[in-house]
């Protein structure tokens, strides 16, 4: 593979590959070659090769796929730091007239062959950021004793308000796409004690923003015994680490996309928090004088906030009203919850939403009948509190926003394989 011929330096190797992209002259070829690990340049001089090698070399059709036989040799000009001097070239299938050329195409055209945007050196690039972010979260939360969760998606009841959601047929009931595993989350901390759930959440959102999708992934840790203070603490540690493996196992990758890396050295924990009445102050202060308390921050807000801090920023202690029914009040305030909401540098928004939960069985009954939910569906949820309810909190990490803001890509719709939008669901 690719990404290992560090290893076979001045060996002959022979890999499975796709042509990229070429350029040749009269006597030398360069054959852009990827083979899903990597990118790497062959070369093929019309002297060292056999005639037949050499015509095929230069008429070798872009997404074609071959065996490609070759020394390896160290070349300090490109990236990996190799390239291949290919000998043989075996063609399995030519591709001809494929629809992205290394030409400019918009992004409507991109996003309509996204099935096929995938090989490029940018989107491979992303996956392989988005895979890295992945591991270090497994990696992160086993360490510390998590134990990994998977709550449902076809779900009867919706922790995050209904209006977002998307209805789907259960038999002849009705039924949800889960718009997050959270209240299935402190069902397994009672069970488990730290938990962790990493999935699909749905959100009929009519939302055309850079940081919103229909189907998004979520990480969902939930810990017992655990209050809003310390939860902060394993996000920011959490949040710093998978940054941090991320600059350890990408740059090649953060390399292709250009990323300024100096602004991601300095996610190290602790991160700056701030309360939701400081933040609006702030804003006051920096001339926004369309926000008053009670109203929620939108992205001009965040980014203005964000702006002031080189690392993540909580803002936490938000108005009650603005939060779903589930958060535990603050101990001398009944206006504010004790939760936390983590805004990403540079431009890139909520990152992260979480809280302390109720834990008081009458408090919680008390909320489930203000936000006109039905009791019925929650009464599992409320049983929770009625046989040895405990301090908890958790919280959720949207996958695609955290790699869109570590690859520095400026919309979400690159950060997941397929994604869905306000109007995608093809391919
Ligand atoms: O803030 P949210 O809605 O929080 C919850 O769902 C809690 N139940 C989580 C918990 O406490 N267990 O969503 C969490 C995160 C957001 O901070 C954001 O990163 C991401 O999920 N997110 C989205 N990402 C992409 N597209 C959307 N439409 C998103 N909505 C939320
Ligand atoms: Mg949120």
């Amino acid at each position: 593979m690719i990404q290992d011929v560090h290893q076979h330096v001045g060996e002959e190797v022979k890999i499975g590959a796709w042509l990229a992209n070429k350029r040749s002259s009269g006597k030398i070829a360069f054959l852009q070659l990827r083979d899903g690990s990597g990118f790497m340049q062959g070369v093929v001089v019309k002297n060292e090769v056999d005639e037949e090698v050499f015509r095929l070399a230069k008429s070798i059709t872009q997404e074609t796929s071959m065996y490609v036989t070759g020394v390896v040799q160290e070349d300090t000009r490109s990236p990996l730091g190799y390239e291949l001097v290919v000998k043989s070239i075996q063609v399995l299938s030519e591709a001809t007239d494929y629809p992205i050329t290394p030409k400019e195409h918009g992004t409507e055209f991109l996003m309509d062959h996204r099935h096929l945007w995938l090989r490029s050196k940018r989107q491979h690039a992303v996956m392989k950021i988005r895979n890295e972010i992945i591991r270090a979260t497994y990696e992160f939360f086993n360490r510390e004793g998590f134990v990994k969760v998977d709550p449902p998606i076809l779900t009867g009841s919706a922790p995050e308000g209904t209006t977002e959601l998307f209805h789907t047929k259960y038999f002849e009931e009705d039924a949800y796409l889960s718009q997050s595993g959270q209240l299935y989350m402190e069902a397994a901390a009672m069970a488990l004690g730290k938990v962790f759930s990493f999935g699909p959440t749905f959100r009929a959102e009519k939302s055309k923003t850079r940081r919103h999708l229909i189907e998004f992934w979520m990480i969902e840790p939930e810990m017992a015994f655990t209050e809003h203070e310390e939860s902060l603490e394993v996000q920011e540690k959490y949040v710093s680490y998978v940054v941090q493996s991320a600059l350890k196992n990408c740059t090649i990758e953060l390399q292709t996309l250009g990323r300024d890396t100096a602004k991601l050295e300095q996610v190290k924990a602790p991160f700056p928090r701030i309360t939701y009445d400081d933040a609006l102050t702030f804003l006051q202060e920096k001339g926004f004088d369309d926000v008053k308390w009670g109203d929620d921050l939108g992205a001009p807000h965040e980014t203005a906030i964000a702006e002031h801090y080189d690392k993540p920023v909580f803002i936490t202690h938000y108005p009650t009203s603005l939060k779903p029914f589930y958060m535990q009040p603050h101990p001398d305030r009944d206006d504010v919850v004790l939760c936390a909401d983590l805004i990403a540098p540079e431009g890139y928004g909520e990152i992260v939403g979480g809280s302390e939960r109720i834990h008081d069985a009458a408090l919680l009954a008390q909320r489930i009948e203000e936000h006109q939910l039905p009791r019925d569906a929650y009464q599992w949820y409320e049983q929770l509190r009625q046989y040895g309810s405990v301090p908890h909190a958790g919280f959720g990490l949207g996958l695609e926003r955290t790699v869109a803001w570590i690859s520095g890509v400026e919309h979400v719709r690159e950060t997941i394989p397929f994604p869905r939008l306000l109007n995608r669901l093809y391919p």
